[in-house]
């Protein structure tokens, strides 16, 4: 089955740890646009995809952060801001929706461009400090 959503090569930051978790992230909002998608919607399941979505944001960023400041990178006060401010959009967007409030297809499109955005404008900005050290030709 084709994704939705795939990956691309443009989102590629140079780190291979980071690039796999966002496609790890990617998938998961896949999934909750594939599950949108049935005519026999389980809000039960749903909301357990939602959840694995909020931990493993929360793993991907602590992964960031770390590298944030294990490089030092000048950023990070703005880029861990951001992260706050998704994953309180998220934990909004999951209340609203077991309140049986019909927001899905937001929460989705929400996720996805927030996501690719992110990659696009935000985790490129930090790439060649968190990369230098690991790059021997740099050294
Ligand atoms: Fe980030």
């Amino acid at each position: 089955m084709t994704e939705k959503y795939p990956w691309k090569k443009e989102y590629d930051i140079g780190i291979e740890e980071i690039n796999n978790q966002h496609k790890k992230m990617l998938a998961i909002i896949n999934r909750l646009y594939n599950e949108s998608e049935k005519p026999d919607i389980s809000k039960e399941f749903i909301s357990s995809i939602i959840t694995e979505l909020e931990e493993y944001a929360d793993y991907h960023f602590s992964t960031e952060e770390y590298n944030f400041m294990k490089y030092d990178y000048k950023g990070a006060k703005q880029h861990i801001l951001i992260h706050r401010q998704f994953k309180r959009k998220i934990s909004m967007f999951k209340e609203e929706f077991e309140r049986n409030n019909n927001i899905l297809n937001e929460l989705i499109d929400f996720t996805k461009n927030w996501l690719i955005h992110h990659i696009l404008h935000e985790d490129m900005k930090y790439a060649p400090y968190l990369k230098s050290d690991n790059n021997s030709e740099n050294s």
